[in-house]
C-alpha cells in the first residue's frame, strides 16, 4: 500500500516515529503542524507538514488521504480541565467528523491504558475487562476515555469509515519526550524517590513496537476494535526504570516512599495547589502517585491474533540500543573503548 496517510501529533514522540516508519515503508505522509519547529521535525521524519491544529483542522488538510493516525493529544499529568477537553475530546471529535467527510477509510487512534484508570491496580487484563474510566478524577485519563468512546462509536462499516484504537502503555525509546527526560530532571533536582521500592509490575511499549502495530492496524483488524500494544514482557518499575536511566548514565537513588502515604499527600496537595497556583505543576499529582503505586500489566493476545502483531524489539534489546546511542553521542563512556587511542 502506498496511500496518503494523515498523521496528527507528527512533531511529538509517537507521531514523529510514526511519520518516519510510514514514510520509510513507502506511504506518502502528511502531518498536522502548529509551528515552524514542528514543520522541521515532520520534514526530518520524512513527512510533509500542513499548518493547522485540532481546533481548526478541515477537509482541505486531509484531502486525498486514505487513513488517519491520530497521535496528537494534551499529554500532561497536570493542567486545566478545559485544555484537556479542548484537545483530547473536542479535537478528536472534530478530526473524526472531518475525516469521515473527507472520505478517509481507516482511522487509527492512539489511545492509552490510562483511559481505564481511576486509581486501581490493573493486573494481566484484556481489552474488555474494564470499562472506560469516564468518571476518572484525572483529567488526562478521563478525556482520553471520552476520546476513545467517540472513536469507537464513529466506526461505520456502511460508509466504509473504520476506526481502530491502539492502547500502548509507558512508551519508551529514542525520541521520548516524557519518561526519560522526567526521570533525569527528578534525579538532577534531588526529587526522585521510588514508590513502594518500585515493586509494581508494569507493561512497557518500545516505540518501534508501537509503530509496527500502527502499520499493521492500517491494514488489519476489524473496525471498532481496541488493542493493547506492549513489549509482551512484564517488568517491575524498579528494574525497568533503573536500566532505562543507566542507559544514559544515570543512577537512580535508593530512597523510597510508601504508596499509600504518597497518594494521601497528593490527594491533599492537588486541590490546594489547583486553587493557589493552578498554572504551576505540583511536585506530585494524584494521577502520577496512583500510577506509580499500582501494578499495570496488559495482555496482547488480541493484537497477536487479529493484527498479527509481534513485538519487534525486546526490552533488553531496546535498552542496549539506547545505551549504544548514548555512547555514540558521548553521553556515557564506552566501557569497551576505555584506553583506546
Ligand atoms: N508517551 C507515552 O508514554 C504514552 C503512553 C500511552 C499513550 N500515549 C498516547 O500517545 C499519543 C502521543 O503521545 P506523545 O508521547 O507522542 O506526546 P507528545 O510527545 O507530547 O506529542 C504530542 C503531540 O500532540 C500535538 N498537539 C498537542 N495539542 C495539539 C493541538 N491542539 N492541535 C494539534 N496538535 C496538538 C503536539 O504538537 P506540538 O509539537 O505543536 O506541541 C505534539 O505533536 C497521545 O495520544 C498519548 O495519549 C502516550
Amino acid at each position: 500500500m502506498s496511500a496518503d496517510i494523515f498523521v496528527t501529533g507528527g512533531s511529538g514522540f509517537v507521531g514523529a516515529a510514526t511519520v518516519r516508519y510510514l514514510s520509510n515503508a513507502g506511504y506518502w505522509v502528511r502531518a498536522l503542524s502548529r509551528s515552524e519547529a514542528s514543520d522541521r521535525a515532520i520534514r526530518a521524519a520524512g513527512g510533509e507538514p500542513v499548518r493547522g491544529d485540532l481546533e481548526s483542522v478541515s477537509g482541505t488538510h486531509l484531502a486525498g488521504c486514505e487513513a488517519v493516525v491520530h497521535a496528537a493529544a494534551h499529554v500532561r499529568a497536570w493542567g486545566r480541565w478545559r485544555d484537556f477537553r479542548r484537545v483530547n475530546v473536542a479535537g478528536t471529535a472534530r478530526l473524526l467528523a472531518v475525516a469521515r467527510e473527507a472520505g478517509v477509510r481507516r482511522f487509527i487512534h492512539i489511545g492509552t491504558e490510562a483511559a481505564l484508570f481511576h486509581g486501581q491496580p490493573m493486573c494481566d487484563i484484556a481489552e474488555d475487562d474494564l470499562p472506560l474510566a469516564l468518571r476518572s478524577p484525572y483529567p488526562y485519563a478521563r478525556t482520553k476515555a471520552e476520546a476513545e468512546r467517540l472513536v469507537r462509536a464513529a466506526d461505520d462499516p456502511v460508509r466504509g469509515f473504520r476506526t481502530i484504537v491502539l492502547r500502548p502503555r509507558m512508551i519508551w525509546g529514542p525520541g521520548d519526550r516524557t519518561l526519560l527526560p522526567a526521570l533525569a530532571q527528578m534525579v538532577e533536582t534531588g526529587r526522585f524517590a521510588w514508590v513502594d521500592h518500585g515493586r509494581a509490575a508494569t507493561s512497557t511499549t518500545h516505540i518501534d513496537n508501537l509503530t509496527r502495530a500502527i502499520a499493521l492496524a492500517l491494514e488489519h483488524g476489524e473496525g471498532g476494535s481496541v488493542f493493547f500494544i506492549t513489549d509482551g514482557e512484564t517488568v517491575t518499575l524498579r528494574d525497568f526504570l533503573s536500566r532505562l536511566a543507566a542507559s544514559i548514565g544515570l543512577t537512580l537513588p535508593d530512597r523510597s516512599v510508601p504508596g499509600g502515604w504518597l497518594r494521601t499527600i497528593a490527594f491533599v496537595v492537588e486541590p490546594t495547589w489547583r486553587f493557589l497556583a493552578p498554572e504551576r505543576e505540583p511536585p506530585i499529582t494524584r494521577m502520577v502517585a496512583a500510577m506509580l503505586a499500582c501494578p499495570c500489566t496488559l495482555r496482547i493476545d488480541r493484537a497477536r491474533s487479529e493484527l498479527g502483531y509481534r513485538p519487534v524489539v525486546s526490552v533488553e534489546e531496546g535498552l542496549a540500543r539506547l545505551r549504544q546511542s548514548a555512547i555514540r553521542s558521548a553521553r556515557v563512556p564506552n566501557p569497551e573503548g576505555a584506553g583506546a587511542g
